[in-house]
């Protein structure tokens, strides 16, 4: 990949937005062929599935793998699968979020939770198996032809979603860190930004990237899902329900350990600038190939919903 100077003007927020709804339409078209349909006595548990998968999310994941994979030339087919593997996933990490034993809400994506709109145990099974949706994703064969591709894909998902990953990040956003902002920052890392690295680092696997990209791709990333999830808990403290689709001041009313809740709101927008430039740092060996990628740090930090 050429190392280029950025030059020439940023995207439009307008353009930004477009892509990403781009990427919103094409994710949830290859999902409704993929997911199984309602049918047989099991009908209850795949029509929670695809109720939770196919509802209006952002699809910021998937967007994020389609500019990568086009940033580094991977098969766009491919591409499309390992997003709707994030998406699965995903969509399992916001069941079991909503659930009365973690986050107890009712709305999501403006709508009922899944186990508001089915029950708690239909909603536990359906995350259960839109995990296992994702690898089933992964493995086939029409995600790749070589199978070393696919099985370093399954890993670094699996990695991602599991103990070291968002499945840990979530147990100790349950147990709950108290005064320490690296404990939080790191809890941050897991719980959201290990999903998000991976919406970078599974076309870098597919487009068999340099381990130097890699790097600075995965630096990005890290970065970036940090920022992610502090505007989530601003959204939070500030935002409204209406636009956000899911209720707010929840992390104060359940004494969660947050930036937000921690240092109080101006001192965490102080911190979410400060990501800001350093996250577009990392993207500076890729000059004018990263334009995207790099608006979107902003269309990401302002966004409203
Ligand atoms: C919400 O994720 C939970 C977090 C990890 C912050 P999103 O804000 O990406 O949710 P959807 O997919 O757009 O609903
Ligand atoms: C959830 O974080 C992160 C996940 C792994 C699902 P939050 O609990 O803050 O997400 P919201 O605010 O319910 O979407
Ligand atoms: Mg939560
Ligand atoms: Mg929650
Ligand atoms: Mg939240």
């Amino acid at each position: 990949m050429p190392a280029n100077d950025p030059g020439g003007p940023a995207p439009r927020t307008g353009a930004i937005s477009h892509r990403v709804a781009q990427a919103a339409d094409l994710v949830t078209v290859a999902l409704d062929e993929l997911l199984p349909r309602a049918d047989g006595p099991e009908g209850r548990l795949t029509e929670a599935m695809r109720y939770a998968a196919l509802g209006p999310g952002k699809r910021l994941r998937t967007f994020f793998a389609l500019e990568t994979g086009k940033m580094f030339d991977a098969p766009e087919r491919a591409v499309l699968r390992a997003a709707c593997a994030l998406e699965c996933i995903h969509a399992y990490s916001l069941i079991h979020d909503d659930l009365p034993c973690m986050d107890d809400d009712d709305m999501r994506r403006g709508r009922a939770t899944t186990h508001k709109a089915y029950d708690e145990a239909t909603a536990v099974l359906a995350g259960d198996a839109l995990q296992t949706a994702a690898f089933e994703i992964l493995a086939h064969p029409d995600t790749h032809s070589d199978g070393a591709i696919r099985a370093e894909l399954v890993m670094k998902l699996a990695q991602a979603a599991g103990a070291k990953g968002m499945a840990g990040g979530q147990m100790i956003d349950i147990l709950g860190v108290r005064d320490d902002l690296g404990g939080v920052a790191r809890m941050q890392r897991l719980k959201t930004g290990a999903l998000i690295a991976c919406a970078f680092e599974l076309p870098l696997v597919i487009a068999r990237a340099k381990d130097s990209e890699r790097h600075a791709m995965l630096a990005f990333a890290h970065d970036l899902g940090l920022a992610y999830q502090i505007v989530d808990d601003l959204l939070d403290a500030e935002g409204d329900a209406a636009s956000l689709g899911k209720a707010v001041g929840k992390d104060a009313e359940k004494g969660k350990a947050n930036f937000v809740t921690l240092l109080g709101v101006d001192a965490a927008r102080e911190r979410l600038s400060l990501l800001r430039d350093q996250t577009k740092a990392h993207l500076e060996p890729f000059g004018v190939a990263a334009e995207f990628l790099r608006a979107s740090v902003d269309f990401v930090l302002e966004r409203r919903n």
